[in-house]
């Protein structure tokens, strides 16, 4: 059961099984990647099921700002299919007013390689959250290049200011895992005089690799160099990026929440079909596996990324200890991963995941919050946590004289994924009710979340 409540919603337990087939939005990462580099092309490209998330729509607002035509395809389809009159590499204009990158650390990050490569300059300026997320990781190899990027507390925050064009190409090893940053230099050695070689200990998502392999572009990915990939980029007049027609599949990230859904509720089995299943974004089905869940997969296409359908069925779990090399690969499904290690008989420990600290929340800290309120025993580590599950959680009913009726607060601390994960742990606990405060950051990457529960809970 669902109730909201201005800025809250009221959750209780779901009392029966749920059999059905669903599909979600576009994925958000190839969302962003596509308008970027469909802006970037010389020519038209057509981009379909786009997600319409608040972050997504705020990189077809940056492009438009950036003086690049982008229309909706008809405006009697889904909404999601965009046309993309790309200016070619030389052909963004300065933008007059500051760039409003809104909670996307994608967006900033990504962009500001791009603007970096640009000769004019540009603001970028998102909502407290992400004007709260850490910089240095992109100005320092934008400024190796020779860009002159400033920005709040010794240029360590955004808003930043760039003043982008004539530059070099550098040799760079990225020191975090992350696709992010990886991307962000990638996209600025489009722009650099000469070839720019990137190396990546640990392989992250490779979308903007595959994209621009779909464009023709000139670009060399070598993924067996000690363990990592070794990226070479060819520079400015080497290389243009051609037009592109692409339909994006369904989000791993979304769909993560249903698979939780279909494994964690008794007699449950959820098909999620047409999902993005690019090897470095499904991490969280191995740690599923291991944990004796009935999940499988049905890849129904390779080209230009993997995608197929997942089966999610009811299942009886043990807790495990994540290997340190699946971390990157499910770095986004940690806060419904750890929902999940709740119910799940024994202990789960995850390390080596201190990038959770700087993503939309510190999410370490907001699960250890939450779960602690859900009765969880869970413990803070400084890069992860441990969890001793508790399959019999789900049935536990708190003292009848504990505050207003039984109800526990729970705070998404403005972060979309918290929320989500929190929504599914309330559908999970069978005799409780939960309240989920600030659900309106789920609009950041899912807006039909909650008309994808309806459905599949009104059944
Ligand atoms: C993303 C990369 C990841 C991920 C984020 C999206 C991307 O961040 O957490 O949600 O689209 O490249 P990092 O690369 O910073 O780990």
């Amino acid at each position: 059961m669902i109730e909201f409540k201005k800025d809250k919603v009221l959750i209780r337990g779901l009392s029966s099984g749920i059999k059905s087939e669903i599909e979600v939005p576009g994925d958000k990462s190839i969302s962003h990647r596509a308008i970027m580099l469909g802006s970037l092309a010389a020519g038209k490209s057509t981009v379909s099921n786009l997600s319409l998330s608040r972050d997504n729509l705020a990189t077809v607002a940056a492009f438009r700002k950036l003086g690049v035509n982008i229309k909706k395809h008809n405006l009697n389809d889904s909404g999601r299919n965009f046309i993309i009159n790309g200016v070619g590499l030389n052909g963004l204009k300065e933008p007059e007013t500051i760039i409003n990158t809104a909670n996307s650390g994608t967006l900033t990050r990504l962009l500001a390689g791009i603007l970096a490569g640009n000769d004019f300059f540009s603001v970028l300026s998102g909502d407290k959250y992400l004007n709260s997320r850490p910089m240095k990781r992109i100005i320092e190899p934008l400024s190796l290049m020779g860009a002159k990027i400033t920005g709040r507390k010794g240029s360590g925050y955004p808003p930043l200011a760039v003043t982008g064009g004539g530059l070099k190409s550098i040799f760079y090893e990225v020191p975090v895992p992350s696709a992010q940053v990886k991307s962000c230099v990638m996209l600025a050695a489009l722009f650099a005089e000469g070839d720019t070689v990137i190396y990546e200990k640990k392989k992250t998502r490779d979308h903007t690799e595959n994209l621009l392999k779909l464009q023709g572009y000139p670009l060399n990915v070598d993924t067996s160099v000690n363990g990592g990939s070794l990226i070479s980029v060819k520079g400015r007049g080497n290389g243009e990026l051609k037009p592109f027609n692409i339909d994006i599949p369904g989000d791993f990230s979304s769909a993560a929440f249903f698979i939780a859904l279909g494994i964690l509720n008794k007699n449950s089995e959820i098909t999620l079909n047409n999902i993005l299943l690019n090897d470095k974004r499904t991490g969280f089905i191995k740690a599923l596996e291991m944990m004796g869940a009935d999940v499988s997969l049905t890849v129904k296409g390779e080209i230009p990324e993997k995608t197929g359908d997942i089966k999610a069925k009811y299942s009886a779990l043990r807790g495990i200890t994540v290997p340190h090399e699946l971390v990157p690969d499910m770095i986004d499904e940690f806060p419904i991963f750890s929902v999940i290690a709740s119910f799940a008989e024994g202990k789960t420990i995850v390390t080596g995941a201190k990038e959770l600290r700087v993503k939309e929340s510190d999410r370490i800290k907001t699960i250890v919050f939450n779960l602690n309120r859900l009765g969880v025993d869970i413990t803070e580590l400084e890069d992860g946590f441990e969890i001793n599950g508790r399959p019999d959680l789900i049935n536990y009913k708190p003292p009848a004289k504990s505050k207003i009726d039984n109800l526990t607060e729970l705070n998404s601390f403005g972060d979309h994924r918290i929320a989500m994960s929190m929504i599914i742990a309330g559908f999970i606990l069978k005799n409780r009710k939960i309240e989920i405060r600030d659900i309106r950051c789920i609009n950041t990457s899912f807006p039909e979340f909650f008309d994808t529960v309806s459905r599949l809970i009104n059944q």
